[in-house]
């Protein structure tokens, strides 16, 4: 499939490699509209599926791993489309079907849609200029990709309320103490030390590598999936407010929102 808004490339040397996916949708801050996710889940699967392949590294670019799900898409949108269209379902969760290890390699923004694209990797190496934020609230929603549920996880309640509801971003710093992220590194050594890591975990024994995946996230997956199409459905509730289009509006005019419900 020729990809609009990904490079895919393949990296190493031993008998298995390492598959790259990254985001590159630069001029749109690589918000993640339907094609990106499409594609996104077409290339993660192909790697997925590839024998020759041991690890997948999925990155954006120097400035933004991704600004979110695309806002100019989501604009119009509302409760009965989103509902009906099971919107994000249908293409967003591809990422938690990957059986093979999926590092993220986060520099710049990783915020809404993007910051839980990351969280639905296995593990994020961050350069020191990552920012992970949840600014949902901000444009009249909630997080709809797991962001409520795999934050919480990650770094515990207080600071996820705490994201969630005031919208401010956490850097790389911070994210590390957290538990966010498993390792901070200068960002022009960033891609080099992912696909060291990945590297690593292609030298080991695939049927470990992928068990082991498997159990680890068992310990995190408990009650998830109750609790992710709670989410979803309050998602969904939220596009049918004025509040999602006065939020998205104001976004897109570069002005400051009027929320009539505050
Ligand atoms: C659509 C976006 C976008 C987004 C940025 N752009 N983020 N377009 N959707 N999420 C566009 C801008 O409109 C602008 O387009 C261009 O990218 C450059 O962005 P600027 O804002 O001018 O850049 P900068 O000042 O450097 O600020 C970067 C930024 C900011 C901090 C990342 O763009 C920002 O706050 N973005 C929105 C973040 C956000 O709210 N994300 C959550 C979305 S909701 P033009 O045409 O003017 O050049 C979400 C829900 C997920 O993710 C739930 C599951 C689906």
């Amino acid at each position: 499939m020729p990809y609009e808004h990904l490079l895919v490339s393949v990296h190493g040397e031993g008998p298995l490699k390492t598959g790259l996916v990254q985001l590159n949708r630069p001029k749109q801050m690589n918000a993640l509209n339907d094609r990106v996710m499409d594609e996104l889940g077409a290339a993660l699967l192909a790697f997925d599926q590839d024998e020759s392949i041991g690890c997948i590294v999925l990155t954006g670019t120097d400035k933004v791993f991704a600004a979110g799900a695309d806002i100019a898409e989501m604009a119009d949108y509302d409760f009965i489309k989103v509902y009906k269209a099971n919107f994000i379902s249908r293409n967003w969760e591809t990422l938690g079907r990957v059986r093979k290890p999926v590092i993220a390699a986060v520099a710049g923004y990783a915020l809404g849609g993007g910051c839980e694209v990351a969280m639905m990797a296995d593990f994020i190496i961050a350069a020191d200029t990552a920012r992970f934020g949840q600014p949902e609230l901000t444009v009249g929603l909630v997080p709809g990709a797991g962001g409520t549920q795999r934050l919480p996880r990650a770094v515990g309640k207080a600071k996820a309320m705490d994201m969630v509801l005031t919208g401010r971003m956490m850097d790389a710093a911070e994210a590390e103490r957290a538990g966010l992220v498993s390792r901070v590194v200068a960002a022009d050594e960033l891609m080099q030390e992912v696909l060291s890591a990945a590297d690593t975990i292609c030298g080991l024994g695939m049927p470990s590598v992928m068990l082991a995946k498997e159990c680890v996230n068992r310990a995190f997956e408990g009650a998830l999936s109750e609790g992710l199409t709670y989410e979803r459905r309050m998602f969904h509730a939220l596009f049918g407010t004025e509040d999602q289009h006065e939020g998205m509006d104001a976004f897109l005019a570069k002005r400051t929102p009027q929320f009539k419900h505050r």
